[in-house]
């Protein structure tokens, strides 16, 4: 009697136990309403995106996530948007100066940083998309990133079951369209908010900053801020910062946009949280590190330059006070954003 109740009860019990934790959604990448919620964080101003006309569910941001990692949106499966931006480089390339696409082929300019995207009004270095929900369309039509058509894209998704029971899931509806799947990845890219680094730990009153972290703060606050402006560290304005234009990039910034010669060598003025992950720097990645962004801030600029009125006659700043500025741009630096499960690969590539 008690060996039959093994075989019949308690083995076939724990066999469907080991299955059920095959097929188990791991837990590692479940997302459940909590994760879904949105809060502007402290001292962050309203965002520019309205995220009530496309509030993130769990199924939404799920299948944003699952596009976002899938090279499906590429001509030829071989590029996601996640390859060109990598979760623990602060969502930008690591150690590529310029982006790599489809092919091999390389492009004209660094990869950005994805982070506090709703609190931006335009995006490129160049500002030349101006809406969230559009942004994707660049990269998936771009030859040299996924070269692929929109009208493919959604062919492709339409053939695959696993896409339209996920898109069922999160709009009701079977047919996949462009609008859908352009909600669904914005989702994704709407909670990517990095606001729990040392820098705002300190602000909140939660941790201190040591002495040269102290004086970085300050001189930032005297010699960048205006520019790079807290708590987003950026103004979302387009400025010129003195670069001479690379011979053979011939990049113009603004300026190649609108054909206007004020806006020469004008780019986005880029966040400067998880600035220690996203290196290399500049619209072009030209700067290896840190302290050479420092050592060109620090120089004098001629007019032919059009470099920004800020910095034309160059930041006077020291040895030790290029190595304080540095050591407080190492505190926004956010563990938790760059190693937050949520945003991570569900195929399992950490
Ligand atoms: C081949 C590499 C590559 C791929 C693939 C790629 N991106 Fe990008 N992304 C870039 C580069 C480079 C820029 C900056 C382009 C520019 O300024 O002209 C950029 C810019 C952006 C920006 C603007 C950021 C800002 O602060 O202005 C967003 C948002 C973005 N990408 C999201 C995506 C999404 C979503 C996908 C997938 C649909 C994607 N990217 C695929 C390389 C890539
Ligand atoms: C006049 C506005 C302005 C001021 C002042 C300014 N910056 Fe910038 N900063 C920019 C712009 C614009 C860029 C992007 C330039 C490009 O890509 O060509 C930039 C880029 C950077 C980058 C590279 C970020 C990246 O992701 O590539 C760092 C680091 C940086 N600035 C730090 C500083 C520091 C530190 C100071 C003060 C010493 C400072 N900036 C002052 C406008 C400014």
């Amino acid at each position: 009697m008690k060996r039959k109740f093994i075989y019949f009860f308690v083995f076939p019990f724990f066999l469907l136990l080991l299955l059920g934790s095959f097929v188990s959604d791991n837990g590692y990448f479940s997302i459940s309403q909590k994760d879904v919620e949105f809060h502007i964080p402290k001292g962050f101003p309203q965002p520019f995106y309205d995220i009530k006309k496309n509030i993130p569910t769990p199924a939404g941001f799920v299948l944003g996530r699952k596009l976002f990692y899938d090279p499906i949106l590429s001509k030829d499966s071989s590029v996601s948007c996640g390859f060109c931006h990598q979760r623990i480089a602060g969502f930008a390339h690591i150690d590529h100066a310029l982006s790599h696409g489809i092919n091999g082929l390389i492009g004209k300019r660094n990869v950005p940083p994805l982070e506090n995207l709703i609190w931006s009004n335009s995006f490129m270095w160049d500002g030349r998309i101006n809406h969230l929900e559009v942004q994707p369309l660049a990269p998936i039509t771009n030859p040299i990133e996924m070269n692929e058509t929109l009208q493919n894209v959604l062919k492709k998704l339409q053939r695959n079951r696993e896409y339209v029971t996920m898109f069922k899931a999160a709009f009701n509806d079977t047919i996949i369209d462009s609008r859908n799947m352009l909600r669904a990845i914005s989702q994704f890219l709407a909670l990517m908010i990095s606001a729990d680094s040392r820098y705002d730990k300190y602000m909140n009153g939660e941790d201190t900053l040591s002495v040269a972290e102290l004086s970085g703060l300050q001189l930032f606050r005297d010699n960048c801020a205006q520019c790079h402006k807290e708590p987003l560290f950026t103004d979302n304005t387009f400025r010129n910062t003195g670069l001479a234009m690379d011979s053979a990039l011939q990049d113009s910034g603004v300026a190649a946009i609108n054909g206007d010669m004020k806006d020469f060598m004008k780019f986005k003025v880029p966040s400067l949280r998880n600035v220690e992950m996203t290196y290399p720097y500049m619209h072009d990645g030209r700067f290896r590190n840190l302290k050479q962004v420092l050592d060109h801030y620090t120089k004098k600029f001629t007019p032919e330059s059009h470099a920004d009125p800020i910095l034309v006659k160059g930041i006077q700043l020291t040895e030790l006070e290029k190595a304080d500025i540095i050591a407080f741009l190492k505190t926004l630096t956010d563990q938790k954003f760059l190693h937050d499960r949520r945003f991570a690969d569900p195929n399992g590539h950490f």
